[in-house]
């Protein structure tokens, strides 16, 4: 199977440049790269939609409201999102936890309104520093999940995606171990497979990952992609990474 490559550009691009790089990226997508999908902005959102169109490069999300519409200033549902052409939507990415300060409730609900619609979720978790020193990423993490997904009814083999990415990796050039990162893995699927095990599930790796570590993440740690923030917003590592994870013969 390909492995994963999903791109977060966050907060990172302009318009002009979300377009610029969704167009070089629509040009260096090869039949032999990773299944890439990007998370442009919501405003640049629905032109790198129709960038891709006729591609194999998909559009998700980073952030969506639980409700379809409504008196909900500043929202964009996954419906919208869903008629826009988008496919993916993260749910609970730390930045949406920490800064914006998004409860466990919401965040179940914006899962169950992203599945509800048919839209693949990509589901993030991970401990904060002080949580790791403690000894208590897999506690917390394990926690995480199961808050989020216990009694979630998925269709049969239904796309399903966790990326596990501890928030003191994330943006901060430090990442975790790909044994490490393993160990939670492993926890994750356990998880996922007596929770929506009917589901077709993938765990992904998140945080400062770049061309030089990705491959330790799928090859070492076992890892069916991965979530990628700063080094996913320009063209050279974009393709860098893109390369790194192509199919080798
Ligand atoms: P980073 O971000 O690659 O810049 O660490 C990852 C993420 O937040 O998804």
């Amino acid at each position: 199977m390909k492995p994963y490559f999903l791109a977060n550009w966050k907060m990172y691009l302009s318009y002009d440049e979300s377009v610029a790089l969704a167009e070089q990226v629509r040009q260096d997508v090869s039949s032999n790269g990773p299944e890439t999908v990007v998370f442009p902005s919501a405003l640049a959102g629905y032109r790198v939609a129709r960038i891709m169109e006729g591609s194999s490069v998909k559009c998700g999300a980073q952030n969506v409201a639980w409700v379809e519409k409504g008196a909900y200033t500043g929202e964009v549902s996954p419906h919208m999102y869903r008629d826009a052409g988008f496919t993916h939507a993260l749910v609970g990415h730390s930045e949406r936890r920490h800064v914006f300060h998004e409860t466990e409730q919401e965040l179940r609900q914006k899962l169950e309104a992203v599945v509800g619609v048919g839209l693949t979720p990509v589901v993030c978790v991970g401990e904060t520093v002080a949580e790791r020193e403690a000894g208590q990423a897999l506690s917390v993490v394990e926690a995480q999940i199961r808050r989020l997904v216990e009694g979630l009814t998925l269709p049969k083999d239904a796309p399903f995606m966790v990326a596990y990415e501890p928030v003191w990796a994330i943006a901060s050039g430090a990442p975790c171990s790909p044994s490490d990162a393993q160990a939670v893995q492993t926890m994750l699927r356990n998880v996922l497979s007596q929770t929506v095990g009917e589901a077709s599930v993938a765990v992904l790796y998140g945080g400062s990952v770049d061309a030089s570590n990705v491959r330790s993440y799928i090859d070492e740690a076992g890892f069916d992609g991965v979530l990628v923030g700063s080094a996913s917003v320009k063209r050279e590592s974009f393709q860098a990474l893109s390369q790194a994870l192509a199919h080798r013969s």
